[in-house]
Parts: C-alpha cells; sequence; structure tokens
C-alpha cells in the first residue's frame, strides 16, 4: 500500500477560528486532522483541548462547561483549561493520568491560533502578520468559509491571479490581469508575486470602489501584490490609482512598492490564512480591508457581502478540482510561468514538512 503523503507541517501557527466565534461555550474544531475543542474562560482567555474525553474518548465538546470546567457528556470526568481531570464520578482519588492535551493558542489580529505541534516551538513572534484586520486606519471584515479541498489549492489559486480573468469576469477580472507581465521573487519564508497594469480600464469592482473613494472615473493604474507566508498565509495589496498619478514605482514589477505614491488611489488588502482541517477540506478565513472611507459601515458590509460572492466562485472552482485530482490520483501537473508564486509557495511548504521528518 502507498503510505500517504503528508500534506502540511505541524510546528505553525493555524487560524482555528474567528475571535468572535469563540464565547463561553464549547466549539469543535479539526485542525490538520486533529480534533479539537475550544471554548473562553470567564476571564475571556481562549483555552484549546483535545476533543476526546480520557475515559472512553466521547468527544468533550458534546458535554458542556460548568464555569472554566469541561464535563464529559458520557460519564461527567470534570477537566479544567489546561485539559487536568478534577473530578471522577464515585471515586476520591484520581488517576494521575487522566487528562486531556491541551494546545498552546494566542488571539491576534481578529483570529485565534492554535499550534498543533511541539507546545515548545509555539514562538508567538511567528503569527503572520495580519494587522489590517484591526488596524483604525484601516476598515476590515471577512469571513471563514470551509472548503472541500486541499487547503493548497487555495494557496494556487491565490498565488495566481490570472485566474481573475476567467473565474472572476464580472468583478474584479479583466483581460489586463491575465496579459500584464509579472514578477515573481522570494525570501527564506515568503514568495513574492507583483503585478503593475498602467493606463487601463477599471474592472466593475475597482470602478466603483474609486469613484465612491475619489470620485473618480477614467483610466487607472492597477496593482496586485502577492505575498505568501508558510505555510498557509497569502496578504494581497490591491488596488487602483489614477492613472500616471505616481502609483506605479519607479522600475515597475521590479520596482521597490514602499515607493509607490498612492495618495490618488484606493488600497484594500485581501487577508488570507488557509487552515488544513483534514487533507481534504480547509478552513478558509479571510478578509477585505480597506484605506477609504473607514467609517462607512454600510460599505464594509457590503464588501464583506461582494467579497463572499466572489469567494464562492473560487470554492466552485476549487471543490471540482479536488473532485477531479481524486479521479485521477497519477495525473502528473505541469508547471507554467504563471504557476511560479505557487511552485515557491509549495516548495516552503515542503521543505517545513520535511524538517518535522528529519527531527
Ligand atoms: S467518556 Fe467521558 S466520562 Fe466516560
Ligand atoms: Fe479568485
Amino acid at each position: 500500500m502507498k503510505s500517504k503523503k503528508i500534506t502540511f507541517p505541524l510546528n505553525a501557527w493555524y487560524a482555528i477560528a474567528y475571535d468572535v466565534e469563540v464565547k463561553h461555550e464549547l466549539l469543535a474544531r479539526t485542525v490538520c486532522n486533529q480534533k479539537i475543542v475550544i471554548y473562553r474562560t470567564e476571564n475571556g482567555n481562549v483555552a484549546a483541548l483535545e476533543d476526546a474525553c480520557w475515559h472512553r474518548l466521547l468527544p468533550l465538546s458534546m458535554g458542556r462547561l460548568e464555569g472554566d470546567e469541561v464535563v464529559c457528556g458520557y460519564h461527567g470526568l470534570v477537566y479544567n483549561a489546561s485539559g487536568r481531570c478534577t473530578h471522577m464520578p464515585s471515586q476520591e482519588t484520581l488517576n494521575p493520568s487522566a487528562c486531556v492535551r491541551s494546545y498552546p493558542v494566542f488571539e491576534k489580529h481578529r483570529f485565534v491560533w492554535i499550534w498543533p505541534g511541539d507546545p515548545a516551538l509555539a514562538d508567538e513572534s511567528l503569527i503572520p502578520d495580519l494587522h489590517w484586520n484591526h488596524d483604525p486606519a484601516w476598515a476590515a471584515d471577512g469571513r471563514l468559509i470551509t472548503v472541500k479541498c486541499d487547503y493548497r489549492l487555495v494557496i494556487d489559486n491565490l498565488m495566481d491571479l490570472t485566474h481573475e480573468t476567467f473565474v472572476h469576469g464580472s468583478s474584479i477580472g479583466q483581460q489586463a490581469v491575465a496579459e500584464a507581465p509579472f514578477v515573481a521573487t522570494h525570501g527564506e519564508r515568503t514568495a513574492t508575486v507583483t503585478r503593475w497594469m498602467e493606463g487601463i480600464d477599471a474592472p466593475p469592482f475597482w470602478a466603483g470602489q474609486i469613484k465612491q473613494g475619489l470620485s473618480y472615473e477614467g483610466k487607472v493604474d492597477r496593482w496586485q501584490i502577492i505575498k505568501f507566508e508558510a505555510p498557509c498565509t497569502v496578504v494581497i495589496d490591491v488596488g487602483v490609482a489614477e492613472t500616471g498619478t505616481g502609483a506605479i514605482p519607479p522600475g515597475g514589477n521590479q520596482g521597490d512598492a514602499s515607493m509607490s505614491n498612492r495618495t490618488r488611489g484606493v488600497n484594500g488588502y485581501v487577508l488570507n490564512t488557509i487552515t488544513p482541517a483534514t487533507d481534504g477540506t480547509c478552513h478558509y478565513f479571510w478578509a477585505f480591508a480597506r484605506n477609504y472611507c473607514q467609517a462607512e459601515q454600510r460599505m464594509t458590509h457590503q464588501l464583506r457581502e461582494g467579497v463572499a460572492h466572489i469567494f464562492r466562485e473560487d470554492e466552485h472552482v476549487l471543490e471540482a478540482q479536488q473532485v477531479a485530482m481524486d479521479e485521477h490520483p497519477d495525473h502528473q501537473f505541469y508547471n507554467l510561468n504563471i504557476d511560479a508564486g505557487s511552485m515557491w509557495a509549495r516548495r516552503m511548504i515542503d521543505n517545513m514538512i520535511a524538517k518535522e521528518q528529519t527531527i
């Protein structure tokens, strides 16, 4: 029998929930094939425990909270927020091995992050930078969708936005995206794909944004700067500016993006972090942040709904792709120029996995 290929590293922070999802109640979620139950304690901290009772493995998420402790819904064993059993029915002495695994968790950038690997390596400084999600200079909101595909297919999708032309033709897609040259670069843990488009007609979505934000109608310079951070976070700097106002840095795709003057533009960040649930399903957390009309809550809501609609088009493609891949497990894939960004991303993921196998 062929041994199953490992598709994700365990020593990494993964988003397990949006902050608002975690309440003083039990929430079951699978991350990296591990069943986990999370809840907020009464002082607002987040606890994450293995979702299986030490006694007979009933999922603890089927039990209930009593204060900060979880009571198993079968025979009533009680566990504290660190996973230690504090009560057993009908006996005074507690078996010293009675505990369930507790996971390192950390709340940052509106997500609850969990570390499914070796807890000794859980360094909070490794949590990806998604500060636009709560920075007052930006207005942001997003959603979680659970997609029936390998999380790496979502990363492939985000690292090559050529697909906008074909999948999102009615909103952000346009021929210019598929035609404009791009540059792919990489660091040790990051891969970046940069694409500037000069003097083009804005696609419907961006035409609407720059009209609302700056009352401008006309040709634009458009950019997409996609940054992957291993193993599963993709931040995309997107936007349009009045053409010729200095948004495109000297050198274009090869230039320094920090030299981009965007005062006559509207800027968004598409924040994506994709957590493997199982080998064939993932939790896809996304948000859209903008730096114009920040006080307009109506716009934040409308944008979230609009982007959700765009992402449903991706979901449709990704799930169909996964079905087709499962039907052709030995199919050999060839990479095109447009796949450069995702090739780097996959190489970094593979390196992280390989490193864990040799420890
Ligand atoms: S299975 Fe949990 S107490 Fe028995
Ligand atoms: Fe897409």
